[in-house]
């Protein structure tokens, strides 16, 4: 495994591998990881997807700033390099790209990448500029690497979003792959910023995943909620927790994220939309997490 901190390396290493490549008659196959480290079983899942669908697996490690707000967790943001490197090691990655802040972010920087309309709801309208922050970058990573492929979680769905549709008006010929949520046993959703709670904190956590989960269940049996009912349910369960302080609950289309018909039932509006995003963001302590299930079409054949 081969680890850069400097793009022109990264880049002459992937030069390389592509020239060789192609004197053997075959295209290079890259895929890529983005994290902000302190990796977890959740980036590992991504990992170990890009490994089975790709000649090189690249991973980035980097902690970017301007994706914080000036009041967020930037400065106690957990680091682990040596244990991310055994990991990565560990899941077979081929490069890992850790750049300093300087590397990627040389001054003055004048140039950002920003998707209008879907960055100014849910974690947009509570963290005004953060996914400018990422999708300059993603972008950047994207030209650094040139991958075929670049992997991300549905545990950050807006995320996603935001990022497939940037590549499409942008034309970066770059295929999204969006992977499932992974939990603890307890159904918490892992996050690097899941060390930040204590043990009440975490118990009190679990009212996420629980919630949602129960919403899913309802939904596929054929209940009759309307999207506002859902919404009023989940906040109220939410709510319950003493330690929860609701950041938002918010029920939209996926992957537009368009509000829906509020006194629809959640089911038809699924028919209608085709998937349906509920997310949550919520403080515990100091800690904000965010959850979310995606309501698929597979619910369809129960309300028929
Ligand atoms: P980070 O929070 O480190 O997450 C890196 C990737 O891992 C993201 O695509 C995220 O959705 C995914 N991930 C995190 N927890 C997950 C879980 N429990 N299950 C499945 N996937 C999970 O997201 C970022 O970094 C940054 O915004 C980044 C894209 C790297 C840009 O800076």
């Amino acid at each position: 495994m081969k680890v850069f901190t400097a793009i022109s390396e990264l880049k002459e290493f992937l030069k390389s591998g592509r020239i060789s490549a192609v004197r053997e008659g075959k295209e290079l196959q890259i895929g890529l990881v983005p994290t902000m480290g302190y990796l977890h079983e959740g980036h590992a899942s991504l990992l170990r997807r890009a490994r089975t669908e790709n000649d090189l697996v690249v991973l980035s490690i980097f902690v970017n700033p301007i994706q914080f707000g000036p009041n967020e967790d930037l400065d106690r943001y957990p680091r682990d390099a040596e244990r991310d490197l055994a990991l990565a090691e560990h899941e077979g990655v081929d490069a890992v790209f850790m750049p300093s802040v300087e590397e990627m972010y040389p001054q003055p920087t004048k140039t950002k990448v920003a998707v209008a309309e879907l960055t100014s709801k849910l974690c947009g309208a509570t963290r005004p500029g953060h996914f400018d922050g990422v999708t300059t970058v993603v972008s950047k990573l994207f030209n650094i690497v040139a991958p075929n492929r670049a992997y991300f979680g549905q545990k950050d769905a807006q995320q996603v979003a935001v990022v497939a549709q940037m590549v499409k008006d942008l034309n970066f010929d770059i295929e999204i792959v969006p992977c499932p949520i992974v939990r603890e046993n307890d159904g918490l959703a892992l996050s690097s910023r899941n060390v930040y709670l204590s043990v009440g904190e975490h118990e009190s956590a679990l009212i996420l995943s629980r919630s949602l989960k129960q919403l899913e269940a309802d939904v596929y049996s054929g209940q009759a909620t309307t999207v506002m009912e859902a919404r009023q349910q989940l906040m109220q369960k939410i709510g319950s927790e003493p330690l929860a302080e609701i950041d938002y609950v918010e029920i939209a289309a996926f992957p537009g994220l368009t509000a829906l018909q509020e006194t629809n039932s959640l089911s038809s509006e699924l028919k209608a939309h085709g998937a349906i995003l509920v997310a949550v963001a919520v403080k515990f302590g100091t800690t904000r997490l965010i959850d979310n299930v995606l309501l698929t079409g597979k619910g369809e054949a129960i309300h028929v």
